[in-house]
């Protein structure tokens, strides 16, 4: 008698076990399948909004870049000198000659900040 339950509470957990993985796995997949959107977005604006001076490539080797003697975010040494936090920052509230404050939208942020960092050689 008390085996059998023992048994029937294993089955459970195994049970309970499938349904975690498949739960995980679909979560997975909704996220490989969301970022190459939420890439595309960012590639949009910054392309817009961040490219004349930073540069497509993001070398800073545009004109505007030159002038303001911008960081080369290919550069690993560059990605290391600032946070996320710090990037997001001053994408929201612009910097010196930067004016982006109020230009782009809390939710892309993260997105401008992954995108930058994929410059990252
Ligand atoms: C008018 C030219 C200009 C535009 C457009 C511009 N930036 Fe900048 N960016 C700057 C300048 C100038 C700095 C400050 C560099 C410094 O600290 O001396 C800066 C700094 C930054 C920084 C902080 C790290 C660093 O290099 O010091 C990030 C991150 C950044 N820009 C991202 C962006 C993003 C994303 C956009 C588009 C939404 C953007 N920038 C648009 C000129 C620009």
């Amino acid at each position: 008698m008390c085996h059998t339950e023992i048994d029937i509470s294993r089955n459970h957990n195994n049970h309970t076990n499938k349904t975690m993985k498949i739960t995980l796995s679909i979560v997975s997949l909704a996220f490989l399948l969301a970022s190459p959107v939420a890439f595309g977005d960012a590639a949009e604006i910054y392309g817009k909004n961040c490219a004349s001076c930073h540069g497509a490539d993001g070398k800073g080797q545009t004109a505007m870049g030159k002038k303001f003697k911008l960081k080369d975010y290919t550069d690993a040494k560059v990605q290391a000198s600032f946070s996320d936090k710090e990037a997001t920052t001053v994408i929201l509230e612009g910097k010196g000659a930067m004016k982006t404050k109020g230009k782009v939208a809390d939710a892309d942020v993260a997105g401008l900040v992954k995108y930058i960092r994929a410059f990252k050689k």
